[in-house]
């Protein structure tokens, strides 16, 4: 058996790989395009296992995703492919369109006609699972209750409109089609092979270079934080269980305020790794904030937790000490990431294809 993962060199996406892979014998086809947020060296571990196959290539093209769904006749497919940064999504919002409604809408028509076409048993087996972000419900009063599935959608920035008209395309092809699929909201991850333009990677990396560590206006946005490790075992759980066509939100019950992050941040690497002079607290600088920047997302978890058993298994300390461990252990990798050195070997080993 088979299952095809999209984006599975991103980070969430390499996170689900690994797990998925030591714990069961099932296959994963890898489809990624490898942007400059894909990373083999996420996968460096996989080299030579024999479950895990990636493909270079992007979700736009139907030829090539119907080609793989051919060849391999995947029992799932997981959904991670995306643009995923709301700072670049400002900037350019082009690629959010078309990857993430454009890319999905190619996805779901060349999955549809797969689905058709499997024998009814293996038809009623079938899962799409489909990726998304708490993003799509714009933002929270301090007072208001946290989202729940039945929360309306208000997404802000383009990234989460782009990730909100994704998941009407996912819900519209189980409406119309019956294709058998769900739909998780998650809230913000953290953890090992984050790409440091976010906030926590962003910030470790940026303190251990003795570098400002940049929050955003006045720092007292709140995000419901989720270690990257329990994200993934939800998944795995709502594939396994979920219903067909609902949609669980996902979350950590940990908000925060940002500078709250950065200064428990800053405390865990004065323990870990001392400053000569000073603590990295000294390195906090507020800048410029984010335009229609969202001021608090909050996770109402009960769901996934009543419905399919799914708790975290991390605390916002316990998940934060072991991501910090990750990256003082893990120099080599962020240094290949801020010197471009891992697109470098992409192209020597895929630019030519
Ligand atoms: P990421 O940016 O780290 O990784 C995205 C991956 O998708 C990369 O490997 C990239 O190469 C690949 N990709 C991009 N465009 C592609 C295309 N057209 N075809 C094939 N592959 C393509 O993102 P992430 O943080 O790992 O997020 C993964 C998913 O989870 C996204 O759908 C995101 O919306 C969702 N999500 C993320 C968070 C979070 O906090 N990071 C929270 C909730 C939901
Ligand atoms: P980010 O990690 O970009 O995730 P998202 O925008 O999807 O929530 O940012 C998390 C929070 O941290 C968000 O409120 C923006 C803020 N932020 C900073 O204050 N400074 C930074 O350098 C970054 C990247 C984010």
């Amino acid at each position: 058996m088979t299952i095809l993962v999209t984006g599975g060199a991103g980070f969430i996406g390499s996170n689900f790989v690994l797990d998925w892979l030591a714990q069961s014998e099932e296959h994963v086809v890898n489809l990624d395009k490898l942007t400059y947020a894909g990373n083999l060296e996420n996968l460096q571990s996989l080299q030579g296992h024999c479950g895990h196959f990636f493909v270079r290539g992007d979700i736009v093209d139907g030829a090539l995703v119907q080609r793989l769904l051919g060849e391999f006749r995947p029992r799932a497919i997981v959904h991670f492919a995306a643009e995923s940064h709301v700072d670049r999504s400002i900037h350019g919002p082009a690629d959010f369109i078309d990857t993430n409604i454009g890319g999905t809408f190619s996805l779901l028509e060349a999955v549809r006609a797969y689905w058709t076409g499997l024998e009814s048993g293996d038809g009623a087996r079938f899962r799409f699972l489909h990726v998304s972000t708490d993003e799509v419900y714009g933002t929270l009063g301090p007072d208001d209750p946290p989202f729940s599935e039945t929360t309306a959608y208000a997404p802000n920035s383009p990234y989460a409109a782009s990730k909100a008209a994704s998941d009407h395309l996912v819900r519209a092809y189980h409406h119309t089609y019956g294709l058998p699929t769900v739909t998780t909201n998650c809230s913000n991850n953290y953890g090992p092979f984050q790409f440091p333009e976010k906030l926590i990677p962003l910030a470790i990396s940026n303190a251990l270079q003795g570098k400002p560590l940049p929050v955003y206006g006045d720092g007292k946005q709140v995000r419901d934080w989720l270690y990257v490790g329990d994200h993934c075992a939800a998944i795995r759980t709502v594939l396994e269980r979920g219903r067909l066509g609902e949609t669980y939100n996902i979350g950590g019950n940990a908000e925060k305020m940002n500078l709250d992050v950065v200064r428990t941040l800053c405390a865990t690497l004065d323990a870990a790794r001392p400053r000569t002079n000073g603590t990295y607290a000294d390195l906090i600088t507020f800048v410029k904030d984010r335009p229609g920047h969202d001021r608090r997302y909050a996770i109402d978890a009960t769901k996934i937790r009543s419905e399919l058993g799914w708790t975290p298994a991390e605390s916002f300390d316990t998940g934060l000490a072991k991501t910090v461990r990750w990256y003082l252990d893990n120099a080599e990798w962020v240094a290949h990431v801020q010197s471009g050195d891992y697109q470098n070997w992409i192209e020597q080993n895929y630019g030519a294809r």
